[in-house]
Parts: C-alpha cells; sequence; structure tokens
C-alpha cells in the first residue's frame, strides 16, 4: 500500500464512523500562539480539545505537517524525521479513549494487515497527580495485547501549560526475528500511535484542571507507518523517500547517513519555505537556516562545488504536492539559491579569518565564542573548516586567539 492508498484507508476509516475530514494547516502555528511550529496534529485543534464546538462537528480527522527540532540530532537514523506528516482523529466531548483504542486497532491489524503479534501497547501507570489510566489497560487486556505501564511517556502535552492527559501508545516491533522485551526495555520497539485523553488543563503553577468534557487526540507519523506497512527497516525506504534516494544517489552519491541527512534537511526547508518562512538568525528563520546549513555542509564535505541549484525542479514539486502545496516551486529555489550563496559567503571569510591564527596554540571557549560573535562563525563550522584538509589552523582547544572582542553577529 503506498503512501495515498495509506492515508485515503485512514481517513475514509474514520469517515465511516463519522468523523469529518478536516484540512491540513501550516506549520506556522497562529498569532499568539506560543509555540514556534506546528509540532504535533492536534495544534490547530487546542481551543476545540479545551472545550470551544468546532465548526465541523465532534468527530475530526485529518493530515497535519509537523515540525520537531527535538529529533534534530536524531536524523539519520532509522525513525525520526524533522518534518513529517501525522495522520490524527478526534473525538471533542463525544467517544472515550477505549473507543479510540479499539478503533485504532481494528484499523492497524484487520484494515492495514500489521501481524497483531508485531505490537505491543502501553498505558500511564499514574502520578503524584493523576492516577493509574485502568480504561486503557483493561481495553488492551480485553483485545489480547499485551501492555506495559510507564510514567511520564504516557502523559501527553503540547507545551508547559495547555490541554494534557494521560495517553496510550502502540509500538510496532522493528527488530529482525520474533519481538522481545516490552517498549520500556527495547528499542526495537518503534512509537507508532498515540492515543491521548485531553482530560486537563495545566496551569502556570503546574497545578491541573479537570476539562470541561474529556476529549481524545490522536496521532500517528505517516512515514513510520509506511515504514512499518510496506516492511521497511527504515522511515527513509517507505515510497515517500523514494524519489528523494533516486535523485540525490544520482546526483552525489552520498553514503547512507548522509543521503538520509539530506533528504530530511531538504525536504523540511522546502515545506517550511512553502509555508511562507525564510531563513533569518532568529525564530522560524533561524531553524530553517540550521537545516540548509547543515545539510550543504554535508554536501560540501566531498565537493564544494555541489549546489543546490541542481536538485531537480520536479523533486521540489512532488515534496510540496506530498505536504498540501500546490504552488511556490520558484520561491523554494530562489530562498534555498540565496542562503547557500550566503553560506558560502560566510565559510569563504571563515576560512580568511581561521588562517590568520598562527598553527599550534589551542583554541578556547573564549576563541569560539569570539569568532562566533564577531564574524558570524558558530563552533560547529569552526570545527568543519578546521578539519578540511588544506586548513591553517589546527583543531579546537589546540590554538588561541590573540584578540578577544565582542561584536555582532553577521550571518
Ligand atoms: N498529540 C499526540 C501526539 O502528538 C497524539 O503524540
Amino acid at each position: 500500500m503506498d503512501a495515498t492508498e495509506t492515508i485515503q484507508t485512514f481517513l475514509e476509516f474514520f469517515a465511516d464512523l463519522g468523523h469529518q475530514v478536516v484540512p491540513g494547516s501550516s506549520l506556522v502555528p497562529p498569532d499568539g500562539d506560543p509555540v514556534l511550529f506546528t509540532t504535533a496534529g492536534m495544534h490547530p485543534l487546542t481551543r476545540y480539545l479545551e472545550g470551544l464546538p468546532h465548526p465541523q462537528g465532534r468527530r475530526l480527522a485529518g493530515v497535519q505537517r509537523c515540525l520537531r527540532t527535538t529529533d534534530l540530532d536524531e536524523v539519520g537514523d532509522d525513525r525520526h524525521l524533522t518534518v513529517f506528516q501525522m495522520l490524527g482523529s478526534w473525538s471533542l466531548g463525544d467517544y472515550d479513549g477505549p473507543r479510540s483504542l479499539r478503533w485504532g486497532w481494528e484499523l492497524l491489524t484487520d484494515r492495514l494487515g500489521i501481524g497483531r503479534d508485531r505490537l505491543h501497547a502501553t498505558v500511564f501507570g499514574g502520578d503524584e497527580q493523576a492516577g493509574p489510566d485502568l480504561a486503557s489497560w483493561r481495553t488492551w487486556t480485553e483485545l489480547g495485547v499485551p501492555v506495559e505501564p510507564l510514567g511520564p511517556d504516557n502523559w501527553w502535552s503540547n507545551g508547559p501549560t495547555g490541554p494534557c492527559g494521560p495517553d496510550s501508545e502502540l509500538f510496532a516491533w522493528t527488530g529482525d526475528g520474533p519481538p522481545q522485551g516490552t517498549p520500556g526495555t527495547d528499542q526495537r520497539w518503534m512509537e507508532l500511535w498515540n492515543h491521548v485523553t485531553m482530560s486537563y488543563r495545566r496551569h502556570d503553577d503546574r497545578s491541573l484542571e479537570p476539562l470541561p468534557q474529556r476529549s481524545v487526540d490522536t496521532g500517528m507519523g505517516l512515514e513510520r507507518l509506511l515504514m512499518v506497512v510496506q516492511g521497511q527497516p527504515s522511515v527513509f525506504g517507505c515510497d515517500v523517500f523514494r524519489p528523494w534516494t533516486t535523485a540525490l544517489t544520482g546526483l552525489w552519491q552520498p553514503d547512507q547517513r548522509s543521503l538520509r541527512l539530506l533528504a530530511d534537511h531538504l525536504r523540511s526547508s522546502i515545506v517550511i519555505i512553502g509555508d511562507g518562512i525564510t531563513p533569518s538568525n532568529t525564530g522560524r528563520g533561524y531553524v530553517l537556516r540550521r537545516l540548509i546549513r547543515r545539510a550543504l555542509t554535508v554536501l560540501w564535505r566531498p565537493d564544494s562545488t555541489r549546489t543546490l541549484d541542481d536538485l531537480p525542479a520536479s523533486l521540489v514539486e512532488q515534496t510540496l504536492t506530498q505536504f498540501g502545496r500546490h504552488e511556490g516551486i520558484g520561491l523554494v529555489r530562489e530562498v534555498l539559491r540565496g542562503e547557500e550563496r550566503r553560506f558560502r559567503g560566510l565559510l569563504s571569510r571563515g576560512r580568511t579569518v581561521l588562517a590568520q591564527f598562527g598553527p599550534g596554540q589551542p583554541l578556547t571557549e573564549a576563541d569560539l565564542r569570539y569568532l562566533h560573535q564577531t564574524h558570524g562563525l558558530p563552533p560547529e563550522l569552526v570545527t568543519e573548516l578546521l578539519d578540511e584538509p588544506h586548513a591553517q589552523a589546527g583543531p579546537p582547544h589546540h590554538r588561541r586567539c590573540p584578540d578577544i572582542a565582542a561584536g555582532r553577529t553577521r550571518d
């Protein structure tokens, strides 16, 4: 089953159960929202999960593009992505958590064909503020699904304050051979689908106030689901990444880790730019800048003449379309081109600055701060520059900057 069929199966399943399909929103949350990016499918629905009636009713489903920077350093492993699509279903004060779990189980096993013996559930085991989630525990037990009670991992909130509650997660086994251990003891169990019973609002003082109505908020990463449904060892093996793998391999023959990082960061950058963000030194623009520059750093390591201009327009178009955008190819290419030019300029200035440091002495923390603040050279970039074959200077902590001065960050 390819991505389109999988999304369709998900939405039709919930539509048949009386859910209205809500359109996906931008990665940029509405004005006044404290969160930088939309990180979960529920994000555009926060007010409705808190009790406001939704114009489309009490049962909703949809697909939402999401971005999680917390996972940035894990990108390149088998299952973490920066920008991804989240399939979601919601009960706004309608049916309860156990109903959602039963439907979820039916969809995964009967409709999507995932082996029952490859799934494991977890539930909230209780803490000093809220009791254990016995209803979910009973449901899984009745369905014959192995279940494990866990602690804070099974409490979901979208931020320090706002709607929150216990969640029950379904994990899929990704190891070779028969499943072993539990999600709490074996990392090869991969979280697939989270069902949250939104029961409380958390206040600034950390206290919990029961919400006027209990809601259910579920979220399942599309690429992870495809990995399981399509029997791939990683998210990068599923069909949505095939055009990326083909294009990047044809252009640059990157090793596996570089290929994954390039595919994730460039795909994410395209979606972010498609939502109207441009690179800058703060906020969302900084996240975008970091993604593009990390990708360029990997791209240029073996050959600095490579350019993002070589990315086929069709790849940009396919990516935008996959994420529900039907325009913006020209803008995306222009923004990527501009950031590449700026970064190239910065690197060239950086090489000149570092060449002025005589060889042999260590770079201290203060030196790195100076290089960052005055010359706009972040420490990781200095490390990269010093690792270059013809670098004049030695590695950080082996050299010393003679002149520490505060200054403005330039780029
Ligand atoms: N909002 C929940 C999550 O993102 C479903 O995991």
